[in-house]
């Protein structure tokens, strides 16, 4: 239940596996509905180094739900309606070069589509339940990161000595299979540098609804075109993350931290994406 007013409120999201939100002081569980539908789960609403953040289990609590099955569209509003204006997405990627073994930590500054299925806009033209119709809006996602949130997340990674790559190209697949050889050389060969299932289209629906959002890829294994052996497994993917998740939570943490504070009148270009255009619907 949620006691106040405050308690309701957070500044930044995080959206990320079940590992983080045990360890936000004074936790409150917050259930969220959107005129998308339901998010992930609740809201888990709490503090860290003096801030309001608000985290959201990605795959939901016990992580029921695949890349292709996520509300992307209800996650990132849920975070919006509660005050949220930057938003922190680690995820698990495959490494597409041999440099980037098990255990990288990569902050990426691009971002290739290669999902199939998924609602990747919040202008569709489609009649929400309030009555509002979003207008068609096109936003720019030429830079699809925050730049105050990726100088932090690499800053916060360096204060741990864990030295991360500083930008570098996400690819997102539609999953949950992993990539076949052939498609895994393909994007090595793009010069992509990482495959992942999850980072879009968070990052464009951050951008659509003015929030600031960066991705922390943790590499947990070399992707089939750059190892040698059988190909990823599921296992071996939650074996690493396992080995690498409190050190990521210290990151985050760290990042929260050095994240400016600020609203509307954040200085990046993602708090004006919308160039001032009409939405047409209330943006919560
Ligand atoms: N997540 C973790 N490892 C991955 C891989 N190799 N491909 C796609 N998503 C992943």
């Amino acid at each position: 239940m949620v006691n106040t007013v405050n308690a309701a409120r957070a500044e930044i999201g995080v959206i990320g596996g079940s590992g983080f939100y045990s360890f936000l002081d004074d936790v409150t569980e917050l259930p969220v509905d959107t005129p998308y539908g339901a998010p992930s789960d609740s809201l888990f609403l709490g503090t860290i180094a003096g801030r309001r953040i608000a985290f959201l289990p990605r795959h939901g609590r016990g992580h029921h739900l695949p890349p292709h099955r996520i509300n992307y569209r209800a996650n990132l509003w849920a975070l919006r309606s509660v005050g949220v204006r930057q938003v922190l997405g680690p995820c698990a990627v495959g490494g597409l070069r041999a440099e980037y073994g098990p255990g990288t930590l990569l902050v990426p500054d691009q971002l290739v589509d290669r999902t199939q299925t998924r609602a990747q806009t919040y202008f569709d033209g489609v009649r929400l339940p309030d009555g509002g119709v979003p207008n068609v809006v096109h936003i720019s996602l030429a830079d699809p990161y925050c730049p105050v949130g990726r100088g932090a997340a690499l800053k916060a990674a360096r204060g741990r000595d864990w030295e991360p790559v500083d930008g570098g190209t996400l690819v997102v697949i539609e999953g949950p299979r992993f990539s076949t050889r052939a498609e895994s050389r393909w994007y090595a060969a793009q010069g992509w540098s990482v495959v992942g299932m999850t980072g879009h289209p968070e990052a464009a629906l951050a951008r659509e609804l003015e929030l600031c959002y960066t991705s922390l890829n943790l590499v947990t294994d070399l992707d089939a075109g750059a190892e040698t052996g059988e190909g990823v497994s599921h296992d071996e993917v939650l074996r690493v993350f396992a080995a690498n998740v409190d050190r990521l939570r210290d990151v985050l943490f760290d990042a929260v931290a050095g994240l400016p504070e600020g609203g509307a009148d954040r200085e990046c270009l993602c708090a004006r994406a919308l160039g001032g255009a009409d939405p047409g619907i209330r943006l919560p």
